[in-house]
């Protein structure tokens, strides 16, 4: 058993911050983070939140799939961000949407989070225990971001996409993850609840409640595990490159990209980017490029997609689609 994308949907704030908007706030320019991310502005909430927004994203999702609300049954939202502990977002999302016979958890695995929800969900519905599935990657990255650091605040945004899932009886490709704990010192972020009330202080907005990061860790290990994960699911099932029609990465920094591609030896054209536009949207970049790809009409029936994730944990992974 295989599953089914019935509909893809997204949500991006209004709101929008240019690099020359960012170069108001720290010592930096529009030329040197188009240069060393590819990035060139990025979406920002202000009325919206992480649930507003993946309720939005998942909504239209429903509507392109044309599933009621209260066919899904399950639903899960991968977030780092959410402006909600309890109950979690897709909770949240499940009161939104009317989504009453859903069951609903949240997933933290950072940027690899839309892969990981993918696989769960479709382990759920290829072993029968769920018919419908709507997954969400939803990022208020802007409230979790340092506005004085320059080495993170140039690269995040903010978003949602969702994509619902059917079982469906063609063969089931297999996912490739990864993850490695040791390292997670390369990219963090305190949970404000860092404090017990026999410990020391209460915490205020000091070193660690921001996102922190070693951004030339992360970029070499991007650099090296992503094409190794992408080899090792092709191999799992059988493809060869040239088989593949796009791969979707996770949107971090055009580099990264452009490595992946010139290591696997792939023609750039084949790796879909919209970084220029929402930056490092973490769990959400990869649906809401997948939403945009099918609304321009860029995914035909028999297309093979591999879908990429690589960030904070460390995590990585990869897992393999037929457009239908
Ligand atoms: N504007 C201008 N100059 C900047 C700058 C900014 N925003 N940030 C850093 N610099 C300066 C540094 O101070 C340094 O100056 P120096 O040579 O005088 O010391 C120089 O630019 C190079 O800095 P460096 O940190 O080596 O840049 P880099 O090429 O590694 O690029 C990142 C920095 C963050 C863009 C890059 O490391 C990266 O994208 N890493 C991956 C991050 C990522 O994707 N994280 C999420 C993963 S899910």
């Amino acid at each position: 058993m295989a599953v089914k994308i019935c509909g893809t949907g997204s949500y991006t704030p209004s709101y929008v911050m240019d690099n020359n908007g960012i170069a108001k706030l720290v010592d930096t320019s529009d030329a040197w983070i188009r240069e060393r991310t590819g990035v060139e502005r990025r979406h920002i909430v202000s009325k919206e939140t992480t649930v507003s927004m993946a309720s939005e994203a998942g909504h239209r999702a429903l509507l392109r799939a044309q599933i009621t609300a209260a066919e899904v049954d399950l639903i899960i939202v991968s977030t780092i961000s959410s402006n909600v502990i309890l109950p979690c977002a897709a909770c949240e999302v499940q009161k939104a949407l009317g989504a009453v016979n859903a069951t609903c958890f949240d997933l933290s695995a950072a940027c690899t989070g839309f892969v990981l929800a993918y696989n769960t969900a479709a382990a759920y519905l290829a072993s029968g225990v769920y018919k419908t599935a709507l997954i969400i990657g939803s990022e208020s990255l802007s409230n979790l971001t340092d506005w004085k650091d320059r080495s993170t605040c140039i690269l995040f945004g903010d978003g949602a996409g969702a994509a619902v899932l059917q079982a469906d009886s063609r063969k089931m490709y297999l996912p490739k993850t990864h993850s490695d704990g040791g390292k997670g010192g390369a990219l963090s972020l305190k949970s404000r609840h860092d404090w017990n009330l026999l410990g020391t202080e209460h915490p205020s907005d000091g070193d660690g409640y921001f996102m922190q990061m070693d951004g030339k860790t992360i970029f070499q290990f991007a650099v090296r595990k992503v094409p190794e994960v992408i080899r090792e699911v092709l191999e799992e099932n059988g493809l060869r490159q040239e088989e593949i029609t796009w791969y979707l990465l996770h949107q971090a920094n055009k580099r990264i990209i452009d490595a992946v591609a010139r290591h696997l030896g792939e023609p750039i054209e084949k790796f879909p980017m919209n970084i220029q536009e929402y930056g490092n949207t973490s769990s959400a970049s990869i649906p809401i490029l997948l939403d945009e790809m099918a609304q321009k009409g860029m995914l035909n029936a028999g297309d093979k997609l591999v879908i990429a994730g690589f960030g904070a944990g460390l995590t990585w992974g990869a897992s393999v689609y037929e457009w239908i």
